[in-house]
């Protein structure tokens, strides 16, 4: 018998009328190939046809299948083998097969194997039809979970940190390369876009991962206590210095040194740093014993250095000193592609810990998720999935176990707007007005042009604005 020639057709009248899934159809009978690839042709997809195995391997080598449709039955081909090869090479390829009417029993095997459904002869349309679509459904969720799941993997090697948008790939690249070097790094963003992860992850990939991380919160402490938590003190050299206390940056001493909230250091406290940023060098409080370190220095701040930097409230020379490679995270709302990523990263986290059965966020809960403004970010998002598996009751996380500001955000909005509702129009809109326009303001570091620009209004605008509305 001479096998049909492996086989690409495609309608361009139908190619945009819905999905263009490919459908690979497997049958030695040249007839059914030809009416099932014409149907389904004419139902818009894109099709594929062999009449033999090897012929249907090649093309699964060659093109992303999302379906195989085989015949059960074909005297020259072993129906099962194929669906277990399919199985066992293309796991993301969905199948439904074909058997004569009365051979249920293979249809069971078949289904056993991972076959989506089988169909018997003669063929019905609508059943072909209804069959494909659930087929096409079912598999690209499971191509979505697989995609989430390789993704996490991937993410091990960065120890515990996700992302899958383009600008965290390239937050991972700089961390590659930063890591083998010792050059000092200046890690940006928001409160709670994941600094001190990042961090922790040039750490662990760097060369001195077996020596110590220490981390100092410059803004935690007062002027004074911060010198001595850093730089160590000798016995006597203050009141309440009853012995001596070695500094952080000695026992960071072969390791790193990560000083967060560096925006907070005070003037004095700046001259210090840059020593040891240049030398390596400092004298312990109350000593005059110079101490030399050898160790990389991680600072991170979630101000914007520069503008510290032309308002004089930062020492130009450090903020060189510091950014030699500055790593900025973006807000999680501006990569949303990420939400669902990190939902299911802490969802699997938080089952773990708390021991809940709790298994998946219903498509609901998930677009809540995703539209939400994470104004506290990626720890905003760990708290309230946390919540969520605690309080849910099942195996899902359903809107019910989200918190209210994200199942109502437009509650929330107003709720920000400070509207009670009592005052007049005039008076609520103003209010309104005032909320909004000291927000863009904030997040624009008080920079009235930029302002102006987001806001959509000219500066002479808000100007007046701000006067009449009392915020000068
Ligand atoms: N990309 C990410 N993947 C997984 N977890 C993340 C990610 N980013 C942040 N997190 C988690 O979110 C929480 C906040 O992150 P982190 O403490 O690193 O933020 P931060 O930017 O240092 O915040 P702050 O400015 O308040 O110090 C942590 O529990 C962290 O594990
Ligand atoms: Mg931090």
């Amino acid at each position: 018998m001479k096998l049909a020639e492996p086989n690409v057709r495609e309608t361009p009248n139908n190619a945009s009328k819905k999905t263009t899934a490919t459908i690979l159809i497997l049958d030695d009978d040249r007839f059914i190939l030809d009416s099932l690839s014409e149907f389904l042709e004419m139902e818009g997809y894109r099709v594929l046809t062999a009449g033999a195995f090897d012929q249907a391997r090649v093309l699964l080598e060659r093109n992303p299948v999302h379906l195989m449709i085989t015949d059960l039955n074909m005297p020259s081909i072993d129906g099962l083998g194929v669906l277990r090869y399919l199985h066992d090479h293309f796991p993301q390829t969905a199948a439904i097969v074909i058997t004569a009417f009365g051979s249920i029993d293979s249809a069971v095997d078949a289904i056993k194997l991972g076959a989506y459904d089988y169909l018997t002869k003669p063929i019905i349309d609508d059943e072909l039809r209804m069959s494909i679509q659930r087929a096409l459904k079912q598999q690209a969720l499971q191509a979505e979970n697989l995609a989430l799941k390789q993704q996490l993997q991937r993410q091990n090697q960065y120890g515990e940190i996700v992302g899958r948008d383009r600008r965290m790939q390239k937050v991972f690249d700089l961390i590659e390369s930063v890591a083998s070097t010792t050059t000092s790094v200046l890690i940006t963003g928001e409160s709670g876009v994941g600094k001190t992860l990042v961090a922790r992850a040039i750490h662990r990939q760097s060369p001195r991962n077996t020596g110590p991380f220490v981390e100092v919160s410059c803004g935690s402490l007062p002027e004074n206590l911060l010198e001595s938590e850093l730089f160590g003190h000798v016995r006597g050299s203050f009141t309440g210095a009853v012995a001596d206390k070695q500094g952080r940056f000695l026992a960071a001493d072969g390791g790193t040194i990560f000083l967060d909230e560096i925006d907070s250091a005070s003037p004095a406290m700046q001259v210090k740093l840059l020593r040891v940023l240049q030398e390596r060098q400092f004298e312990p409080v109350g000593s005059d014993q110079t101490v030399t370190v050898n160790l990389r220095v991680i600072v991170a701040t979630n101000k914007n250095l520069k503008k510290l930097v032309e308002e004089e409230k930062f020492r130009q020379d450090l903020y060189y000193r510091i950014n030699v490679v500055e790593i900025h995270l973006l807000p999680l709302r501006e990569r949303v592609s990420d939400i669902p990523l990190l939902a299911e990263h802490f969802l699997e986290k938080f089952h773990r810990l708390h021991e809940k059965p709790v298994e998946s966020i219903l498509p609901e809960a998930m677009s809540l998720l995703a539209r939400y403004r994470w104004p506290g970010n990626v720890r905003e998002l760990e708290n309230a999935i946390e919540r969520a598996v605690v309080l849910s009751r099942g195996t899902v996380i359903g809107p019910e176990d989200l918190p209210a500001d994200v199942v109502e955000p437009a509650c929330a909005e107003t709720r920000g707007l400070g509207c009670d509702d009592s005052g007049t129009l005039i008076e609520l809109l103003a209010n309104a007005e005032k909320q909004i326009i000291q927000r863009a303001l904030k997040r624009c570091d008080g920079n009235r042009r930029e302002t102006a620009h987001t806001l959509g209004i000219s500066r002479t605008s808000l100007f007046r604005k701000m006067r009449d509305l009392g915020l000068q």
